[in-house]
């Protein structure tokens, strides 16, 4: 198996349908993607822009998510700390969701054979979904801060790219280096959450509490994927598996 990690966006390669790709946004995208569908939403949609996402929330009658500098735009239901996405909100619902880095990501991510949104949430689940899958060339892909990259990502892609390779594999040299910085810290994730720069904005705004949320390493048991409407779902849940 090949193993890659885009350390940002913009380092990603061309789409390729014969790759499985992987989308994480520890902090907090992937994090509150994966706590609202095991809080029993029923999809999760991803959305560039605020307006969009709230057009089509409006249009579907959809729990309307997300944030901007931090905070839940004006008008929206919720912000985005997956402790907000509970199963008294979410169960039954669609969520729209807009933020910064984690759902532009997804733009990048669309063209794989599979495309699959990870935290260090779920990341021994979606290992699982990986190698159910037969995937043999992963891409891990990081939502970065801004185009640039984000620790509490890396370690992340570090996490998964290190399961994959205990079951053989060729990892890159980015796909090393994300290994390495895992390694380093698996003891201490949320010492490194917060050392990151969405760490260090999310603690600047008061949201200390999301970084421990998110630091919780194999909390859930589900792996996500998105659909070919577009909407991430608990992996095998629109096939009944
Ligand atoms: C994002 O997608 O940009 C992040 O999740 C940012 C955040 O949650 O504040």
């Amino acid at each position: 198996m090949r193993i890659d990690v885009a350390l940002t966006p913009g380092m990603a390669p061309p789409a390729d349908p014969g790759r499985d790709v992987v989308v994480i946004d520890v902090l907090r995208a992937t994090s509150t993607i994966v706590t609202a569908l095991d809080a029993g939403a029923d999809g999760v949609v991803p959305e560039g822009s605020i307006e969009e996402a709230a057009v089509r929330a409006r249009a579907e009658g959809a729990l309307l998510g997300g944030e901007r500098e931090g905070l839940a735009p004006p008008g929206y239901d919720l912000g985005n700390s997956p402790r907000d996405y509970d199963r008294a909100r979410c169960a039954g619902r669609r969520v729209v969701l807009s933020t910064t880095n984690g759902t532009q990501a997804v733009r990048i991510a669309r063209g794989g054979r599979r495309v699959l949104a990870a935290a260090l949430l779920n990341a021994e689940a979606t290992l699982r979904a990986l190698r159910a899958g037969g995937a043999t060339d992963v891409l891990l892909l990081c939502a970065g801060s801004r185009g640039q990259v984000a620790a509490d990502d890396v370690a992340a892609a570090g996490c998964l790219a290190g399961g994959l390779l205990g079951g053989g594999g060729r990892p890159t040299d980015a796909a090393r280096v994300a290994i390495a910085l895992f390694d380093a810290w698996r003891h201490d994730l949320q010492g490194l959450l917060r050392r990151s720069v969405s760490g260090g904005r999310l603690l600047s705004i008061g949201l200390g509490s999301d970084i421990e949320d998110c630091a919780r390493l194999d909390a859930l048991p589900l792996a996500v994927e998105l659909d070919p409407d577009g909407v991430f779902r608990k992996a095998g849940a629109r096939h009944g598996a």
